[in-house]
């Protein structure tokens, strides 16, 4: 019969291995740490599949095949959750979806880019009175066209939003606004 003799664990052989268990407990906890930092600021589990779920940013402005067959313009109201970091803000409004001249869908926000009134459509009148005004601010009277540029004055056009088509539908994203 043999019989093994115990290895002798020398100051060497013990750091080591000491320091691997370290190492590997706290990867461990950092992990796990990582983990429930994710699932406490968007409470949720990372397994869970509404992860995937669309952002709270993101408004829903229609069907693709309706607006795309849509004449002029529609004004869609919204509601929306905006999160920064660890505050959430309730934005409320409307955009305009629009199309321009090679029928691509334009979507404006509503805000006058003089001091942010909200524009609005102009009445059949005033267009007859004025080419390409489309969009007109009763504040102070400033004008824009179908696209939101600005008519006959030294102002930047109106904010559009990025259409983003998801299942059929588009959605603008509220918290990022192109310029
Ligand atoms: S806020 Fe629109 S013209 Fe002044």
């Amino acid at each position: 019969m043999t019989v093994q003799l115990p290895r002798k664990v020398t100051r060497k052989v013990f750091l080591s291995t000491s320091s691997k268990v370290v190492l590997g407990v706290s990867g461990l906890l950092i992990g796990n740490t990582a983990l429930f930092y994710y699932g406490a600021v968007h409470g949720k589990k990372m397994d869970d599949p509404a992860i995937r779920e669309i952002p709270s940013s993101f408004v829903k402005v229609g069907q693709v095949e309706q607006l795309r067959a849509m004449n002029g313009y529609e004004k869609v109201y919204y509601t929306a959750t905006i999160e920064d970091a660890w505050v959430k803000t309730q934005k409320q409004g409307f955009v305009y979806v629009t199309k321009d001249e090679n029928g691509a869908l334009v979507i404006l926000s509503s805000a006058c880019t003089h001091l942010g009134c909200s524009v609005e459509p102009a009445t059949e009148a005033q267009r007859n009175r004025k080419k390409d005004l489309f969009f007109w601010c009763p504040c102070h009277g400033a004008e824009f066209d179908i696209v939101g540029a600005s008519v006959g004055m030294e102002l930047p056009g109106l904010e559009r939003y990025q259409p983003l088509i998801i299942e059929g539908n588009v959605y603008v994203d509220i918290a990022t606004p192109k310029k």
